[in-house]
């Protein structure tokens, strides 16, 4: 992982020390220990405010350097706007702002969370840490050339805070989150080279054994033994070997039924033998998103000990061009036994997670499955990468997937599915095709997965729009973006934990 920055917390009282951050309204006035720090700064500030004609509009900054009356070297103001109609996301929001006004030069700084007429939560004030975390990350390991103004490797933020002790208890929970977040991106990021299946495995294992995951691997031999023939008939152009990984965190009642997350982990993408064009192909090492997301999010749940039995499974396959590649018009069994007639090649991520969602529902018999892929490039026509697609078989799952998508910023669309829409996937030589032809293309991609998942409530997140080269945020800079792991959590602590 490469955060480099340390959020540690001390009183609103306590010395500050390095670079001051401190916030202010719409009305320019101060919360009162703010007031106190700048106190000496009055005139320099006022004069700030005039010339930079600073009216405190809301998520506006003023930087002043070496402010005359007070020792900070730099005294940076950020204004909320309305400080009374503050949301939790805001807080979220202003730490990734506050981030990203650091000049590269501050090896530390000092944040105080104090606002006139209201007093910041201690899970606010936690928000605020994963904002200023998930802000910092940066996935520069293949650099060797630095920028000399980049040289702090290191740096130390201290967030003043009237509730110490109850802000570290509620932070604590958030780092798992925001530490699973910095993994996938990591994963994401990094390329097909260095993380093929068997190395995405490797660091799945080696990544959340140590906060008491169990691991299971299944490779290529193992993975025929237990017919998963769709998902292999994708790997075999390839000669990296396929790998299944089972992940399970048990923090709910013993007879307690999983959730289950499934992940397509494709390492790269390049269409096989319906290969892709040339122009941006490279981002298809990005193609393993979802499952990403999934390794991430067991993280999460296992490092913050969530009162949830879940069950993480991802399909990582590489897609490659080769005389042992699939052909287009090769019949391949899936795992349920319903037979697949290949028409495209490049639709190798709904032939990697029928077997997996199948799987998933056979041995786990969980209580819902929720699949996350870079399914389609059709959803970033429809979507663009505001929102993941959501298709789903059940209301409440979907209602609670909106819900909790409008709680963390990662947002979801529904779309629908329909037996017009099956009809387009029907194969004159077998029991289906895996592709439905130009048109709703995103819908039929997922109408193909919903006759692998039975009555099992299921949800699948088109996620090719948001898990990489999406827009940069306030709280990520990163092409690959981690998203889904905050939603899945938020998921999981609003209805499935306690
Ligand atoms: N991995 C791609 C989808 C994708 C596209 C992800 C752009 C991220 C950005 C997927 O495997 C794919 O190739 N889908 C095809 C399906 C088609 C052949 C039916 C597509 O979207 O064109
Ligand atoms: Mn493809
Ligand atoms: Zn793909």
């Amino acid at each position: 992982m490469s955060d480099p920055v340390t959020v540690s917390f001390a009183r609103l009282t306590a010395a500050a020390k390095g670079v001051l951050v401190v916030l202010t309204d719409e009305s320019l006035a101060f919360g009162t220990q703010a007031q106190k720090l700048v106190k000496g700064a009055d005139k320099a500030l006022t004069r700030a405010f005039d010339a930079e004609k600073f009216k405190g509009k809301a998520w506006s900054a003023l930087d002043l350097l070496a402010p005359a009356g007070i020792e900070a070297p730099r005294l940076i103001v950020i204004s909320v706007g309305k400080a009374a109609d503050l949301k939790p996301k805001d807080f979220l929001k202003l730490g990734g702002l506050i981030a990203g006004k650091l000049p590269a030069s501050a090896r530390e700084a000092s944040v105080v969370l104090d606002l006139p007429g209201t007093k910041i939560s201690a899970d606010a004030a936690a928000e605020v840490a994963l904002g200023i975390s998930l802000r910092s990350y940066s996935f520069d390991r293949y650099k060797t050339k630095k920028k000399d103004d980049a040289e702090p490797t290191a740096r130390a933020v201290t967030l003043l805070v009237s509730d110490e002790a109850g802000t570290k208890r509620s932070y604590a929970a958030r780092q798992a989150v925001g530490d699973g977040v910095l993994f996938a991106r990591d994963l994401v990021n990094e390329p097909a080279n260095v993380l093929d299946p068997p190395e995405f495995a490797r660091r799945a294992e080696e990544h959340l054994s140590g906060v008491g995951v169990e691991i299971e691997v299944l490779d290529d031999a193992a993975l025929a033994e237990a017919g998963l023939k769709a998902l292999l008939g994708v790997g075999q152009g390839s000669i990296k070997e396929s790998r299944v990984v089972v992940m399970r965190w048990n923090g709910g009642a013993k007879d307690e039924p999983p959730v289950a997350f499934i992940g397509k982990g494709v390492t790269f993408d390049t269409g096989g033998i319906s290969i892709k064009p040339a122009a941006g192909m490279e981002d298809m090492k990005g193609d393993m998103g979802g499952a990403a997301c999934v390794t991430g999010l067991m993280y999460a749940l296992a490092a913050r000990k969530a009162k949830v039995n879940a069950v993480g499974l991802i399909g990582l396959v590489e897609n490659m061009p080769d005389g042992a590649a699939q052909r287009p018009g090769d019949i391949v069994t899936s795992l349920s036994g319903q037979t697949i007639e290949i028409i495209n090649t490049d639709a190798e991520g709904r032939l990697v997670l029928c077997d997996v969602l199948w799987y998933a529902k056979e041995r786990f018999k969980p209580k819902f499955m929720i699949d996350l892929a870079t399914l389609t490039g059709a959803i970033l026509v429809a979507l663009g990468s505001e929102y993941a697609g959501l298709f789903s078989n059940d209301d409440e799952l979907s209602a609670r997937l909106t819900q909790a998508g409008q709680e963390t910023g990662e947002r979801v669309w529904r779309m629908p599915l329909g037996p017009e829409y099956d009809k387009l996937i029907d194969s004159k030589f077998a029991d289906m095709k895996n592709t439905g032809g130009r048109n709703a293309g995103s819908i039929t991609a997922a109408q193909f997965l919903h006759r692998f998942v039975d009555k099992t409530p299921w949800a699948h997140l088109d996620v090719a729009g948001t898990a990489m080269s999406s827009p940069a945020s306030d709280i990520n800079k990163s092409w690959g973006s981690g998203w889904g792991v905050r939603l899945l959590d938020q998921l999981v602590k609003d209805h499935y934990e306690g």
